[in-house]
């Protein structure tokens, strides 16, 4: 790869169609995200800060680098860093969150005591969203009569830094507008530089592990209570959606839930499952063996 040495003071270098087109096709392929016309600048501003930081004069170049070898494999995984939008927030659309909530509450009705609960928080971000599920399942748990089959939540990400954050566990005051004042005073403590901290007891139930969606039916995780899946599905081209779901599909336990983000599909319907009457919510409860909820 060339290096210039005075890129820095050079102007961002023009992506012309010929070059988008390339990278559009390059993300789409590793990751299913598809960069609309809309975003190209966003992609092009991402792409020219690493090029920068790399000291690397133009897209061609670049490009080659990251598809070639076990270096460019190392840089891909840097780069996916950049281009992933991670924006998420605790307890982001709280309806899911209570259906989550409900749905435990029924798996518990039916006299569930030793096997854990299985959860699944995919495209997990910075871990807002699986500390929510984890939230929700620990309360769910405390309240219930009958005797805890404990639980454990995988929280899987494309992005490592997004992973890394989520293990850490800490975020500033300002990012806890989805919880009540009662859920952070319960789950969190306070640490230092004005940011709370998530208590043990919820970090320990969740493995935050690094996983591509278009690889997930090697990943081995499956039979799950809960799998929750919003806001990912959204930038994938729509049978690329199906065909994401029919396998999560296959993931769930019977009688678990599959949450998506409203609208994230239409016109889509899997034999394995019936969705759930509420129309605040896209859920789907898997049958089962007999072909029944109950
Ligand atoms: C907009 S965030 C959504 C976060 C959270 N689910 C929510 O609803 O708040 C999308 C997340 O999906 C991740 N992502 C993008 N492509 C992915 C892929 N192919 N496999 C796994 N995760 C992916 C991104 O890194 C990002 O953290």
């Amino acid at each position: 790869m060339q290096k210039t040495p005075n890129w820095s003071l050079q102007q961002l270098p023009e992506m012309d169609m010929q070059q988008l087109h390339q990278w559009q096709a390059l993300l789409e392929a590793r990751t299913g995200v598809c960069v609309t016309d809309q975003r190209r600048m966003f992609l092009q501003t991402s792409l020219a800060t690493r090029m920068r930081e790399l000291q690397v004069e133009d897209y061609q170049s670049y490009y080659e680098y990251v598809t070639e070898g076990p270096t460019g494999a190392i840089e891909w995984s840097a780069l996916i860093d950049r281009l992933a939008i991670r924006e998420t927030s605790f307890m982001r659309h709280r309806p899911s969150f209570d259906a989550v909530h409900n749905h435990i509450e029924t798996i518990l009705a039916k006299g569930r005591s030793t096997q854990p609960l299985q959860l699944w928080s995919l495209g997990c971000a910075s871990g807002e969203e699986a500390y929510s599920l984890a939230m929700i399942t620990d309360q769910c748990l405390a309240d219930s009569a009958s005797r805890s089959p404990g639980y454990a939540i995988w929280a899987t990400d494309i992005s490592l830094k997004a992973l890394e954050q989520a293990r850490l566990a800490r975020y500033p005051a300002s990012r806890l507008g989805g919880l009540t004042d009662t859920e952070h005073a319960r789950w969190m403590r306070p640490v230092d530089h004005g940011k709370l901290e998530i208590l043990p007891v919820l970090r320990d139930r969740i493995c935050f592990t690094r996983l591509n969606i278009l690889e997930m039916a090697q990943a081995p995780i499956r039979d799950l209570d809960i799998i929750f899946c919003q806001n990912l599905l959204i930038y994938f081209r729509r049978w690329r959606r199906r065909d994401l779901l029919n396998l999560l599909a296959k993931k769930l336990a019977p009688g678990g839930m599959l949450i998506i983000g409203l609208g994230e599909i239409v016109d889509w319907n899997n034999p394995l499952l019936e969705r759930v009457p509420d129309e605040r919510v896209q859920a789907y409860v898997r049958r089962d063996t007999h072909g029944s909820l109950e």
